[in-house]
């Protein structure tokens, strides 16, 4: 609007110069014209009052439209600019709004372990004949308590530490079968606990990606299938290559998720209704979205199909260029 109204009010003074001037000449060439009759009006003569009347005329007409002109530009940018910038503001409240949710839960999930701590401890010491055993009972809760919450920082350092797009951790050449193996390997006891059999379906390839991230992102899948598979099932991780890019496959046959929840299963502190009141299971709902961090920080893909009650299936593709398949 400066510009415009600074613009305006030189072309209102250089308008008025050029009017002047050339009423001037105007009423210079008057005489020439008319010469032949011998109306001659020197133009020093010409009639003031009219000149000016004419001038003061021509004035009026450009400032109103000047006006005008700058009216229609205040409206005109006011209106966009507030749409644009309302348009260009959505993404950020979109994330201060992600960021505020996500330390409100964070700080939710530290407040439920503390106030068990806090509550158990005061009755322990409200108890006046308080004995070894009763203390030993009290201190292992507590110790319960404690790696909920260590677990829980351990998993929001993780999120931070994957999220950070400036600082990506050093990529290598990796041997993606040997991990595989590495990992079941890591979670059989737990598999075994509910009597599941994993099966691995993988062949020799190597990859260039991050070793302690790819054991996180395989073992958070692998937890998840065990996790949310009915006692005496079995899960599947498979690795092939197609077109020059590595695609990680694992496939249960548990409880499954509903088709509208699938769209969320990757939003931090997400938890689908199925495991947080059918089948009791712990967790944050922290698990996918890092896992989802981890293969975008490998410029890759995660997606998840799945059928309730028939089994869910996890595909990682990491494409060619970042994740080298030899
Ligand atoms: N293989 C699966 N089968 C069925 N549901 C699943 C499966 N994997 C994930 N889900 C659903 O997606 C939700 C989010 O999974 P995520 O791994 O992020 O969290 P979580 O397992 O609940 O807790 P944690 O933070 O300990 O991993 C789960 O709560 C569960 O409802
Ligand atoms: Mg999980």
């Amino acid at each position: 609007m400066v510009i415009s109204i600074l613009f305006s009010a030189e072309v209102y003074r250089g308008f008025l110069l050029e009017f002047r001037r050339g009423l001037r000449n105007q009423s210079f060439r008057l005489p020439l014209i008319q010469g032949q009759q011998t109306l001659i009006i020197p133009f020093r003569n010409l009639p003031s009052d009219i000149e000016n009347e004419i001038y003061e005329e021509a004035r009026q007409r450009i400032l109103l439209q000047l006006i005008e002109v700058n009216l229609g530009i205040l409206i005109t940018a006011g209106i966009s600019g507030y749409f644009l910038a309302g348009r260009t503001l959505k993404p950020i409240e979109l994330m201060v709004n992600e960021q505020k949710r996500f330390v409100a839960d964070a700080s939710h999930e530290l407040r439920t372990p503390l106030t068990v701590m806090k509550t158990e401890t005061e009755v322990a010491l409200r108890e006046k004949n308080l004995d070894l055993k009763d203390a030993k009972v009290l201190l292992k809760s507590n110790l319960e308590e404690v790696d909920k919450m260590q677990s829980l920082s351990n998993y929001l350092l993780e999120l931070s530490r994957y999220e950070d797009k400036n600082n990506k951790p050093p990529m290598e050449k990796l041997n993606l079968e040997e991990i595989v193996k590495s990992v079941v390997q890591k979670l059989t006891p737990v598999a075994k606990k509910g009597n599941i059999e994993i099966i691995t379906d993988v062949q020799h390839m190597e990859i260039m990606a991050n070793r302690e991230s790819i054991v996180e992102l395989l073992s958070i899948l692998l937890d998840n299938a065990i996790k949310y598979s009915h006692q005496g099932s079995k899960v599947i991780i498979s690795i092939k290559k197609d077109k020059g890019a590595a695609i990680i496959s694992i496939k249960d046959f548990g409880i499954g998720i509903k088709e509208n929840e699938l769209p969320f299963i990757f939003n931090r502190f997400y938890r689908a209704d199925t495991s947080r009141s059918k089948v009791k299971t712990d967790g944050y709902g922290l698990g996918l979205s890092i896992a989802k961090s981890i293969v975008e920080l490998h410029e890759g893909k995660i997606t998840a199909s799945s059928i309730p009650e028939k089994g869910t299936t996890f595909t990682i593709f990491i494409p060619l260029g970042v994740l080298r398949v030899n």
